[in-house]
């Protein structure tokens, strides 16, 4: 696992963006999954930016939504597609056949298997961009006696509702649940990038630097699994690593 510093989030956001567009660059046509929150919205915009520029095109790219919170529409603007679309997808020239999201009005345990499933028939993601909840959370999986390996439905912990309720009116009105990928369905990945920034992820950045065990009350650390993570951070969330030791 490599830890690379930025300074600031923009820095972060380019270290990031680079390499996602080394990626499409080398595969237009890959298949690549992301995240939503605050941490990927300066990554979105620089890819944004780079197609704007003129300089990169989307048409073949496929791309997953790693999570969905359960029984938002895609038009409601706290849906994570709604994300995607409003910071990404609207920008560009990706398809709209080629962006997946899990349909969160079906038969929940069926869809999370044929999502599961689109996604091997894909070949797996050539990448994933991931953020981390402060208690170590991937996608939505969040801390458990034991992870799921394939996509399934969670049950949000109260700390991430409250974390989340930060995009909506009333802490009522944040989903209890949503379908994300499973813990191997990331692993399953080619190549992982984490971006976390800010002075409230410096401690789940240390947690992530120093720990030497598998824990699934930590999900992160089975990042450590897998031969190509590259942890990206600003300054404020690399401060802790190295104190305290
Ligand atoms: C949510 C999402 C995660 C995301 C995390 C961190 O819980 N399900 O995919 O990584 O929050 O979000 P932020 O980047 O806003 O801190």
């Amino acid at each position: 696992m490599d830890f690379l510093g930025g300074t600031t989030y923009e820095h972060m956001s380019e270290l990031a963006a680079t390499r996602i567009i080394d990626v499409i660059k080398n595969k237009p046509d890959c298949t690549i999954a992301l995240p939503t929150g605050s941490s990927p919205i300066g990554v979105l915009e620089k890819l944004v930016e780079e197609y704007k520029q003129d300089r990169i095109s989307y048409k073949n790219l496929k791309v997953f939504s790693i999570d969905e919170y359960v029984a938002l529409p895609k038009d409601n603007e706290q849906s994570y597609y709604y994300f995607l679309n409003e910071y990404f997808y609207k920008h560009v020239d990706i398809q709209s056949e080629n962006t997946f999201v899990p349909d969160v009005f079906s038969n929940l345990e069926m869809e999370s298997r044929k999502y599961e499933h689109k996604i091997t028939i894909e070949g797996e993601f050539d990448l994933i961009l991931l953020g981390i909840g402060h208690d170590g959370h991937i996608g939505f999986n969040e801390p458990a006696d034991k992870l799921q390996l394939y996509c399934h439905v969670e049950n949000l912990d109260y700390k991430t509702i409250e974390a989340n309720a930060r995009f909506f009116d009333t802490l009522d009105e944040v989903p209890k649940q949503a379908l994300t990928l499973g813990i191997r369905t990331i692993l399953m990945a080619k190549k992982i990038i984490l971006i976390a920034s800010g002075k409230s992820k410096a401690k789940v950045i240390k947690q992530l630097f120093e720990t030497k065990e598998l824990d699934p009350q930590f999900p992160a650390s089975f990042l450590h699994l897998h031969r190509d993570v590259t942890i990206i951070c600003d300054q404020d969330a690399m401060s802790e690593i190295g104190v305290g030791k």
